[in-house]
């Protein structure tokens, strides 16, 4: 009886943990790893630094202080009012863009979305995979498309950093949409290709880190909470044993 009843919380037990096994899983399309570290300082300066220049134009980051950044990522008052701040005079004021939504929605067909929490809705591989993703499409307004979100609206910002890349498609099959293999870099941009993807790298980063800008922190903080349950349980084990003693 004792043991059914054992045995099925066992069961559930392992269900429940491999339940974020799955559901990664199922998560659909697969992009290449992004491979940033929100533990390397340097990457996320160049990364603020982007996201500042290239991005802050049209997007928000309504959930970020420009102060807290500067704080955790070690930038000086001097440095931040000089090269970060455009939008905002005030160190303690949020990360918002000049560039009204409805303005947005004429120009581009659609509203660029706040930035704060894309990494964490999205995934840093998507983000990684959709900054390098833009190819010639002259179908598109733009004139662009993207292999991670198809006829997105939004422009290639970083074109003249990346260059132009064309859609090379697989051989075509009837009765199946023309797939598209590979893209090739057709004409070329300021920065090599490792740069580039070094850039989007420190980019995604930062959007990585603004996220959930005390995650290095929880992460350093469990693993002491964790020895701590263990040490603790322990010392409850032995407290058990003693307690119990007497009346076996
Ligand atoms: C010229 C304005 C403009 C600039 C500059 C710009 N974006 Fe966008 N962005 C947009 C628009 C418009 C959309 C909405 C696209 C859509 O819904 O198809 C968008 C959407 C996005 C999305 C959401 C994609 C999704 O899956 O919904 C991400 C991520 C993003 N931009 C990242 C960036 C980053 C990073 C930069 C800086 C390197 C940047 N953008 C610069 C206009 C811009």
């Amino acid at each position: 009886m004792l043991t059914d009843k054992l045995r099925s919380l066992m069961v559930v037990g392992l269900l429940a943990a491999l339940l974020p096994v799955v559901v990664s899983a199922s998560e659909g399309e697969s992009f290449p790893h992004a491979g940033n570290d929100v533990r390397n300082t340097a990457s996320l300066q160049r990364g603020a630094r982007n996201f500042m220049n290239y991005c802050s134009g049209c997007h928000s980051a309504q959930y970020v202080r420009y102060n807290r950044v500067a704080t955790d990522l070690g930038i000086s008052d001097a440095d931040l009012k000089a090269n970060l701040m455009f939008t905002s005079d005030k160190p303690a004021d949020t990360i918002r863009s000049a560039l009204k939504a409805d303005d947005a929605r004429a120009w581009f067909g659609n509203a660029p979305p706040d930035l704060s929490l894309i990494a964490r809705s999205r995934g840093t591989d998507y983000l990684y995979a959709f900054l390098r993703g833009f190819y010639l499409d002259p179908s598109r307004p733009t004139g662009m498309n993207n292999v991670a979100l198809k006829g997105t609206a939004m422009p290639h910002v970083l074109f003249d950093l990346q260059g132009l890349q064309q859609a090379v498609y697989a051989p075509a099959k009837a009765g199946v949409a023309p797939v598209i293999e590979k893209l090739e870099l057709t004409t070329k941009g300021s920065l090599t290709p490792e740069q580039y993807d070094d850039f989007v790298r420190d980019t995604v980063n930062f959007l990585d880190y603004i996220g959930e800008p005390v995650q290095v922190k929880r992460r350093d903080l469990g693993v002491w909470v964790t020895l701590f349950l263990l040490v603790f349980a322990g010392f409850a084990y032995m407290l058990k044993r003693e307690y119990f003693r007497d009346i076996h």
